[in-house]
């Protein structure tokens, strides 16, 4: 059942009774197969979940032919999961495998979840990871993060065994089209978090898919393997040219298009520089493209405002774009290229 703003919208799934509440249109569906004067499109948000709806009643003869498209129906769960697995991958760079059977189901590619890093409440704040890995079968979620601070140092020391203190999933996650045939996926450094369980929804989709990926050096290489293993292309390059090609991910971007492989979406997370760069690219080959966005979060329930970020929006009446504030824990991680400031 979901109540959504001052219109109350009570859903039951496709089968069974059906009641909707729209201000002053009432109506109670109790067969599927009855039929009502009712010709109505509602599009509505609930900004507190994120969650979207959007329900169309048609009259066809004699029956009803309604639909609910779920975008994205998840709570965000506050739970403890235990610690499966750990392991120093590279230096400094830490895999988690977490027991999370509810946030594994509800999760989508790109989303995060905000961590109780330490035992005590020290620090007091949460801090925000991407979901790597999603094992809906196993009920399983994996983390990949960097040990960079008090926070992530102090998640490092936690061991096999231990349960953390969770809230997720949280975010809007990525955006594949249905339409879309080939997919780039682009990871820089620590940036490759999210990217795993993209690739990996994306060959379940059945796509062509091509991740590049950018470290400074070989023994910072992740998830080769993993991407291989999917039946995904993988290209890398190095700062320092110890592995692969030697140069910046964004070289060996252009240096793809040159060749003339043409993504239809490209998605990408890491460094903003990386991320304002590969807009420049893709700009002038004109593809969709979709980034990640980190800023330092504090709530990560979209009630401190302390994560906004300026976005490009169009205002319909004066036709010309504007800019708004958007809280990235709740509106993103996941932006349109086209809608972020790139300037700063
Ligand atoms: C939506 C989202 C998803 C993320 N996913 C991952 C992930 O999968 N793996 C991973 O390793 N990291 C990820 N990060 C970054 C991670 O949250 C920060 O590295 C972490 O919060 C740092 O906490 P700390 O206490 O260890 O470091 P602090 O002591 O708080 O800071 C150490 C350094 O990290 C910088 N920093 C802190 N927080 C952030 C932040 N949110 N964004 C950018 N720089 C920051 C600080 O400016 C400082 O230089 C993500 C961030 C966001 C917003
Ligand atoms: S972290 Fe509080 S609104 Fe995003």
């Amino acid at each position: 059942m979901e109540r959504i703003a001052d219109r109350i919208l009570v859903i039951q799934l496709p089968g069974l009774p059906v009641k909707i509440q729209v201000a002053s249109c009432r109506l109670r569906v109790t067969s599927l197969k009855k039929a009502f004067t009712v010709n109505r499109n509602l599009k509505t948000k609930n900004e507190k979940l994120q969650t979207r709806f959007i329900l169309t009643i048609n009259l066809i003869g004699q029956s009803v032919n309604w639909r609910i498209k779920r975008k994205k129906v998840s709570a965000i769960l506050n739970i403890k999961v235990k610690i499966l697995y750990k392991k120093e991958v590279v230096p400094n760079i830490y895999l988690m495998r977490l027991k999370a059977p509810e946030i594994a189901q509800e999760t989508l590619p790109g989303q995060f979840i905000h961590i109780k890093c330490s035992k005590d409440n020290y620090p007091l704040l949460r801090r925000p990871l991407s979901i790597h890995r999603i094992d809906k079968e196993k009920g399983e979620i994996f983390i990949l993060f960097q040990a960079v601070g008090e926070g992530t140092k102090l998640l490092a020391q936690r061991a096999v065994g231990d349960d953390l203190d969770i809230v997720g999933p949280i975010g809007n996650g990525f955006n594949i089209y249905p339409e879309s045939k080939k997919i780039m996926i682009i990871g820089g450094g620590i940036g490759f978090a999210p990217l795993l369980a993209l690739c990996e929804e994306s060959i379940r989709q059945d796509k062509e898919v091509r991740v590049l990926i950018g470290v400074l050096k070989k023994e910072l290489v992740i998830g080769e393997e993993s991407i291989r293993s999917l039946g995904a292309k993988v290209d890398i390059a190095t700062d320092d040219g110890s592995y692969k090609y030697m140069g910046l991910v964004t070289d060996l971007l252009e240096r793809t298009i040159k060749k003339g492989w043409l993504a239809d979406q490209i998605f990408a997370c890491g460094p903003k520089p990386m991320l304002r760069k590969i807009n420049e690219i893709v700009l002038k080959v004109n593809i969709d493209y979709q980034v990640s966005l980190e800023e330092r979060m504090a709530c990560g329930i979209g009630a401190c405002l302390g994560c906004v970020c300026e976005i490009k929006t169009k205002d319909k009446k004066e036709d010309k774009v504007k800019y708004e504030f958007k809280r990235v824990c709740v509106d993103g991680p996941v932006f349109k290229a086209s809608e972020v400031f790139w300037d700063d």
